[in-house]
């Protein structure tokens, strides 16, 4: 499976837990049916098994926000890569600027994710991290410059050069890495803008989650992709 160009991270955003989860569900599923682009989506933990079962089958693909670096067996409160894959998800985000992992437990868990077929999605803050998250060879690298987190002023035109850079990197290392660029992304422009700097697609939560009409803006993040 590919990673999609669009994938929407829920958050711990109240607009997004519980009844919210399944409804942003559902209104990505219409999205990616009625554009014909499959979308992700990350919710939380605490959501991914439900939320499956409402949209699992279709053109949604459904990622964790991360996982632990801890082996099943005796721990308490983990949240392995076996379980996110018994709960029906088809990969997880991992190393979140929001979460972020040591590099030795971040290796450990992209093997842990592949041995359990799920997608993995490597987040890194800037190119010389998109490198080093590129040479473990994961489904995708998200470069998120995490000071543009959440403002509204888009990576992709306000740093392009830390996505063109990043690009290069990843791909210089591992080849069929896809590259996603994050951080302020809210509209189909700045989803155009990323696409022509070599990026395969956004990663992108609060354009969508607190969005008055979430639809809207995933109708219009996909436009970028024409
Ligand atoms: O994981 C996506 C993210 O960190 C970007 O957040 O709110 O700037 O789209 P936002």
């Amino acid at each position: 499976m590919r990673i999609p160009p669009i994938v929407v991270n829920f958050k711990a955003y109240s607009e997004a837990v519980g009844d919210n989860a399944v409804r942003l569900a559902k209104i990505a599923a219409e999205v990616a049916e009625e554009v014909g682009v499959k979308i992700g989506i990350c919710p939380a933990h605490t959501d991914l098994y439900r939320v499956v079962k409402e949209v699992g089958d279709g053109d949604v693909v459904v990622f964790a926000q991360a996982v632990d670096a801890a082996e099943p067996g005796s721990r308490t409160g983990h949240v392995t890569p076996e379980m996110v894959a018994a709960a029906g998800a088809d990969g997880t985000l991992l190393n979140h600027s929001e979460r972020r992992m040591r590099l030795d437990d971040l290796k450990d868990v992209c093997r842990a994710c592949m041995n359990e077929g799920l997608l993995t999605i490597v987040c890194a803050s800037d190119s010389m991290a998109a490198r080093a998250a590129g040479a473990l060879q994961p489904h995708a690298v998200a470069v998120e410059p995490p000071e543009l987190i959440g403002t509204g002023t888009p990576v992709s035109k306000a740093d392009p050069e830390v996505v063109e850079r990043s690009v290069e990197a990843v791909k210089e290392v591992s080849e069929d890495t896809a590259v996603l660029c994050g951080a302020g992304i809210t509209d189909g422009s700045d989803v155009r803008a990323a696409i022509e700097l070599g990026s395969d697609g956004v990663l992108v939560a609060s354009g969508v989650v607190l969005a008055d009409d979430p639809k809207e803006a995933l109708l219009d993040l996909a436009s970028g992709l024409e």
